[in-house]
């Protein structure tokens, strides 16, 4: 999984599925059900800890394929591998604005949804529309969740329970001016070059911000910037990225974050609530 991951670690999975289109991704959850394996569905796998000893099942991996974009009027529809940097170059060339904020976010539109990822210019909750998806019980089925139905909350949506697949999702734009789109996404890039270790392995953000505080913030007042663990590293530009530098072990990850969790809640008596997915087994 090292090389489906952006944090460049984990074991092997026993199976992984790349599908060429939606029938794939049919075929691999009735395998599955039937053959009683699990199942997991990942996007680019940038916000996922995978464990060294792999994961066990099957992986499906829904990330560049699907990956169409239609443009109507204002509405903009992508499948759920299209990677939002995609959605991004597309919607500015057709003067469309509404999906700025995810600039520099390196993952799907499926991804991104089902974990509500933002900016602090916004998050997926505020441009989605609808959604299509199908569910592991019934794969032959399609069918269509209004952005109300989709439980969107900080970093969180109905999808993270890994019950509900979206295949494609459709987002309300506005009609912009490209100069004015382009401003924002290279402030937003230029921002994130000064303020996050872009250029290094990892998985952005590890934890989630806590009501009313910067997780990065917490962990940087802990005195903790810079802490390695193996080939692991606490980064000295933003605190609440972990970097891997080299070959580092899903367990040196583990361990630095425990750190900041230990650290953050014996000086502040507040909890980090990790934003990564962890897949595996951590035990
Ligand atoms: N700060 C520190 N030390 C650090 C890091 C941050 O003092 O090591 C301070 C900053 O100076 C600033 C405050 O903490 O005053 C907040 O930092 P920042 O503006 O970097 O935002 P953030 O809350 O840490 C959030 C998102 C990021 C997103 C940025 C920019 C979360 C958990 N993080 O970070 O999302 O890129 O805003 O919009 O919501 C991600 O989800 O992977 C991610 C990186």
């Amino acid at each position: 999984m090292r090389n489906h991951t952006t944090f460049s670690v984990g074991g092997l999975a026993d199976i992984l599925i790349i599908p060429k289109d939606l029938n794939d991704i049919r075929y691999s959850i009735i395998y599955a059900s039937e053959a009683g394996i699990p199942l997991h569905f990942i996007g680019n796998g940038s916000k996922i800890l995978v464990s060294d000893n792999g994961i066990r099942g099957v992986v499906v991996k829904i990330a560049k394929t699907l990956d169409n974009v239609e443009v109507s009027g204002e509405r903009l529809i992508a499948g759920a591998g299209c990677l939002l940097s995609k959605i991004i170059e597309i919607a500015t060339y057709k003067n469309l604005s509404g999906i700025e904020f995810a600039a520099g976010i390196p993952g799907t539109l499926g991804g991104a949804i089902t974990m509500n990822a933002g900016t602090y210019l916004g998050s997926m909750s505020d441009v989605v529309n609808n959604v299509t998806a199908i569910d592991l019980h019934h794969p032959l089925r399609t069918f269509r969740l209004r952005a109300d139905e989709c439980r969107f909350r900080y970093r969180r949506s109905i999808f993270l329970k890994n019950k509900i697949i979206i295949i494609k999702a459709e987002m309300k734009m506005k009609r912009s001016n490209q100069k004015e789109i382009k401003a924002k996404i290279n402030e937003l890039l230029n921002r994130r070059k000064r303020t996050q270790p872009i250029d290094k392995n990892s998985a952005g953000c590890v934890f989630k911000n806590p009501p009313r505080f910067s997780a990065g913030k917490l962990i940087d007042m802990t005195g903790l910037k810079g802490f390695r663990k193996g080939n692991a590293k606490i980064s000295e530009t933003h605190a609440n990225f972990i970097i891997n530098l080299g070959d580092a072990t899903a367990s040196d990850i583990m361990f630095l974050i425990k750190l900041a969790q230990k650290k953050v809640k014996e000086k502040y008596n507040i909890t980090l609530e990790p934003e990564i997915i962890l897949m595996g087994s951590f035990e």
